[in-house]
Formats: structure tokens, sequence, C-alpha cells
């Protein structure tokens, strides 16, 4: 629902940092016991972590600010009234996630999923909530095929047919339940306030409308939503207001996840997507459950890496490429050599994401193995200083096509507590339909499936068949939500970008490490690899024109891209001074809130 403004409300801007005024030195809390499982969850699944002896979790010694890092300000303010409320970090992140639905709908929402990383300071309990959408029970490995084995165009893409079963609903109802100290009604008010109320429309926004007009156009309560009356493309400024969208997040503040995955709500979801050629069922929506995981825990240089486990695939290749590049003092090198060892380590970190990784409860994989340093050894072996590897002298097969929207942010709370959350409904707008009456836009995360398994190739059927589709079956994703700490101290962070989000954690990792600040890691100009193509991809800056001739030299092909990739969202927090930034990326127009 549009309405025109004639004075855009401007959403505040944050300036930044206000530095503590005073420090209090406190004792050197007691370093807080390794990952544990709770078994109290009957969603847990205690699935091993990687060794994490030898290395330092956090000491405390300064009192700190809390801080807010999202895609969007009106998302940051949110988090931050939820704070303000006597929220945790867990609170604030079902505040901050509520908003983004409703002021970044192409990104994430309800009918999206995601991972959410936490920390909870008190013991040091570390986990990971798998939202992860899940593929629907009449869902099928060729569903997306014709008669002759031949992918229908679109198909996972467009339609209903494409969505999976949401699981961010069910988020919100855990992470209150299990982890906050509000009740989730309170921290869903924000975004209720900005549905009915409406907001703004932004131009990254705007753009995002225009691009997909079209498809907008095609689903009547989408149109509503987003588009004039006319099926044209508001101006900046107009106020959008999802008056449905409000009465879903009040269903679900009301109820719990059964708000939505039951009642009237699931009813007109399931009716929505069956009109539309989908498969969904009322039992699909009523046996959504997330997940609790354990993150994947590793080490590089002394620094302690946390970051997601499967069905993302962002952790196993984030720690993948950190452990080949172990082997390597990187500051002994030039930039270019540097670089090159990097996207070296992209390379061969990306063919294992291809091939072995796909949803734990449906796939054995060797995360051990490809977590291990011996293995990293192996890796790293096959590298040369001074000459790129063509891809296809590694065995392996075709990694899946980079997404085009998604959203990462980041908390911290005064207490310690912290939250990495990086939700999405794949690509803009999902598959911009939305069931009506239900203000909830699907998701297309089906597409991040192998939708034709079995490619003739050496090593293709094992990746193929780990990430093929299959009823109830979580596809294999990229999204990274990450804690990168040292005794030193701890940077949240994350990015939207598809396939690029792990080449993105990576070097927001490495950088970290370098002593980078909060503000010059998320503007960071990336370059990337991830196997095929067997291409360097690199931003504007990104290399110098001297690095450029000399990595074609050692052979690397070398694509400047045309548009600027991610929105990462980093927090930064120093023990010893207690200093905390928070810091979004200027590719976009969120903002970093510490107070
Ligand atoms: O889970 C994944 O890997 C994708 N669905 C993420 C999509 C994405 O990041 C698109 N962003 N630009």
């Amino acid at each position: 629902m549009i309405e025109s403004s004639s004075a855009p409300r401007r959403a505040r801007q944050y300036s930044g940092v206000l530095l503590s005024v005073v420090a209090l030195i406190a004792s050197i809390i007691a370093a807080p016991p390794a990952v544990r499982a709770d078994d109290s969850a009957a969603v847990q699944r205690a699935k091993p972590s990687l060794p994490t002896k030898g290395l330092l979790p956090a000491r405390i010694a300064v009192a700190h600010k809390a801080a807010i890092a999202s895609a969007y300000p009106l998302a940051s303010e949110a988090g931050q009234e939820i704070l303000a409320a006597g929220g945790n970090a867990f609170d604030a992140a079902v505040a901050v996630s509520a908003a983004l639905a409703v002021v970044e709908p192409s990104s994430s929402g309800l009918g999206g999923g995601g991972f959410y990383l936490l920390h909870r300071q008190s013991d040091g309990y570390e986990t990971m909530l798998d939202a992860r959408e899940k593929a629907p029970g009449a869902a099928s490995r060729d569903m997306y095929l014709d008669k002759a084995g031949n992918p229908i165009e679109d198909a996972s893409i467009a339609g209903a047919l494409a969505a999976g079963i949401p699981g961010e609903p069910a988020a919100f109802e855990y992470l209150a339940r299990k982890y906050g100290k509000l009740s989730l009604k309170r921290s869903l008010q924000p975004a209720i306030r900005l549905a009915r109320e409406g907001f703004p429309l932004y131009a990254r926004l705007q753009g995002g409308i225009r691009y997909k007009q079209k498809v907008l156009q095609r689903s009547p309560d989408a149109a509503k939503a987003f588009l004039s009356a006319d099926g044209g493309v508001p101006e900046v400024g107009a106020i959008i207001k999802q008056p449905d969208l409000a009465s879903t997040l009040e269903a679900i503040a009301n109820q719990g996840a059964q708000g939505f995955y039951a009642g009237r709500v699931a009813a007109d979801l399931v009716a929505g997507v069956r009109a539309d050629g989908g498969i969904w069922t009322l039992q699909d929506l009523a046996a959504y459950r997330v997940i609790e995981r354990k993150p994947l825990i590793g080490e590089y240089h002394g620094a302690r890496i946390v970051s997601a486990s499967p069905p993302s695939s962002g952790g196993i290749a984030v720690l993948d490429a950190l452990n080949i590049l172990s082997g390597f003092d990187l500051h002994r090198y030039d930039s270019a050599t540097a670089k090159h060892l990097v996207i070296e380590a992209m390379r061969r970190a990306y063919r294992d994401r291809a091939i072995y990784l796909g949803d734990p409860d449906f796939v054995k994989m060797p995360l051990a193995q490809l977590a291990s340093k011996d293995y990293a050894a192996g890796q790293r072996s096959s590298i040369r200083t001074d000459k790129a590897m063509p891809s296809d002298l590694l065995p392996g097969i075709e990694s899946e096509p980079v997404g085009m929207q998604t959203t990462h942010f980041s908390v911290l709370d005064s207490d310690g507590n912290r939250v990495a959350a990086t939700i999405s409904v794949n690509l803009f707008f999902g598959t911009g339909y939305m069931p009506p009456r239900t203000g909830v836009l699907l998701n297309n995360t089906m597409d991040d499936f192998s939708t034709k398994p079995g490619r003739p190739n050496e090593f293709g059927l094992v990746g193929a068949t780990a990430n093929a589709i299959a009823p109830n079956k979580r596809s294999l994703s990229s999204m990274s939500p990450t804690f990168v700490e040292t005794p030193k101290g701890v940077m949240i962070v994350g990015s939207p970008g598809g396939s690029y989000i792990i080449s993105m954690v990576l070097l927001g990792t490495l950088n970290y490490l370098d002593g980078m600040n909060a503000a010059d890691i998320v503007k960071y100009p990336h370059y990337h690899h991830q196997y095929l193509p067997d291409e360097v991809d690199y931003e504007q800056g990104a290399l110098t024109d001297a690095e450029i001739k000399e990595l074609q030299a050692m052979g690397h092909s070398l694509k400047v891209s045309g548009r600027r990739w991610g929105n990462m969202q980093v927090i930064t927090w120093d023990y010893a001074t207690g200093k905390v930034d928070a810091a979004s990326d200027p590719r976009g127009e969120g903002v970093g809130l510490v107070y």
C-alpha cells in the first residue's frame, strides 16, 4: 500500500561511535566452557564441532557499549529500541530481523530463512540456529527438469513452486523463548509499527522494485504492497504500508510460531501457494522446526573463528581457505603474490564446497577432514607462488550461480552476548509472489539445491548428490555469519552476496586480523574466485594496475565486475579498552549504531 509523501521522512542517521566515558576495570572473567550441546532442545543436533583446543575464548576486562549494524537504519533502530527496553542481543535479533522483513523485503522476510550464530556471554555457550527453508514434503529430485531431463527455465526461481518452507518465523519464537529476556510480542512491536504505519521508500529498494516490477505485477498482493495503483514504481519517499504483513506479524506476536505455521495464516499461505502452482501442504508448515547446530570452530594464526555449519557451506569454506593460508606468512610477499595466494585458497575451498556439502541431516560430509590442518597442507602443496592453477586441473564439478540479494546484521549487547545473522529470501523479493492476505513474499531458495544432479563428471555425482533435492531437505547455503575472536577482541561479521559471501567474509577476517578497523573492513574492495568459472572477479579498486599485470602473468584470468557486491555489517569490540565499533557497508545505506 503506497502513499505519496511530499516531505519524505529521512531515516535518522547516527554518526557512529560514542566511546565509553568511564571504563570500568573489572576482573578478568574466567574462560567460559567449551561449546556444549543443550540436550533440552528437542531439535538439537549434536554434531561434532571442530577442535577448539588451545584457543582462547573471550576474556573481558572493560565495560563496553552495545552495538547493532544492519542494512537499514530503521532496522538498527528497531534493535536499539528493544535493547533500551531491557532486551538482550537475542531479543534485538528478533526485532532487527522482523524490521528488515518490513523495510528491506527484497532481501529477507517471514517467507524466507537463514542462520543465526549466537554467543551467550554468561557461560560462553555458542550455537547456530538453522532456520533455513526446507523443501516441501512433495518435492522431488527432478522437479525442475522436463521429461527429457533438461532444466525448465526459471522453474526454480519463479512462482510458488520455487519456494521452500520458511524458517524465519520459527526462529523468532525460538530466539525469544530460549535465549531472550523480553516477550516475543514486545520484540515484534517495532516491526509491526513499521508495517502498519509505513516507511519512506528509499533508492535501493526502489531499484529492486523496478528490477522486479513485472514479477510483482503478476502477484496482486505484492503489487498492492510495492507498486503504485497503476502498477508503476513509486517515487522515493512514498510511504510503503503493509497492513497484511502487520497482521501476520501480530499473529506471530500473539500466538508464537503457531501464528504463522498453523491457523488462518497457514491456510492462506497454502491456498496461495497451491493456486500459484506450488506444492506446500499444511503438514509441511506444521512440521517446520528450527534446528540448533554446533557452529564450526577453527583457528587461524591464534584467532578463533566461529562460523556457520552445514547446511551453510560458509563456515567450512572460510575455515578451509584460512587453513590453506595458515601455511603462508602473507606479509612476507608483495601484494600481488599475497592476493594470488588468497585467490588460490578460495579456488580450493569453493571446489570442496561444490563437491562435498549439503544438508547434514541427509548427507554424510567429511567435515573434520575438510577443516583439518593436514588436509589444508595437502591443498597448499599444489599452490605455486608464481603461477595460477587452472581450475580444471582440480577434479570437480560446476558450482552454482551467484544469488542477488540477502541481508546480514550483527548485534552485541552490553553484557557481551552477540548475534551474527544472515537471512534471506534468496533473489530480489524471492519469487516476488505474495499469497493473498498474508503480506508474506515467498522465497525462491529451492534454487540453492543442485536442480540437476548427476552431471557426467568424475566427481560431479558426489557433489550433485549431496545437494540434490529431497523432500524436507535444506538446500546448501553460502551464508556465513561469523565471529572472529583473538585474545584482544572480537569481530561479528557477515554479508549478503550469494557465493561471494564466503570470499567476502574470508577477506574481512584477514583484514580484521591485520588490524583494519570496522569502517575500513566493510568498504574494502573485494576480489573473488569460486573455482568455476575459473576467473578472478574483482571490484574496481581491488587490484592495482601492477597487481593486475602480475596476476595475469601468473596465469589468472581477471574480470572486473560491473556491480558492487555485498552489504557487510561488522561490529568490533576491543577487550582492553572496551571500544566498540559498528560499521555498515557504504555500498548500501545501512547504519552501525553504538550507544
Ligand atoms: O543461501 C544462499 O547461499 C543464497 N540463498 C544467498 C543469496 C544471496 O546472498 C543473494 N545476495 N546477494
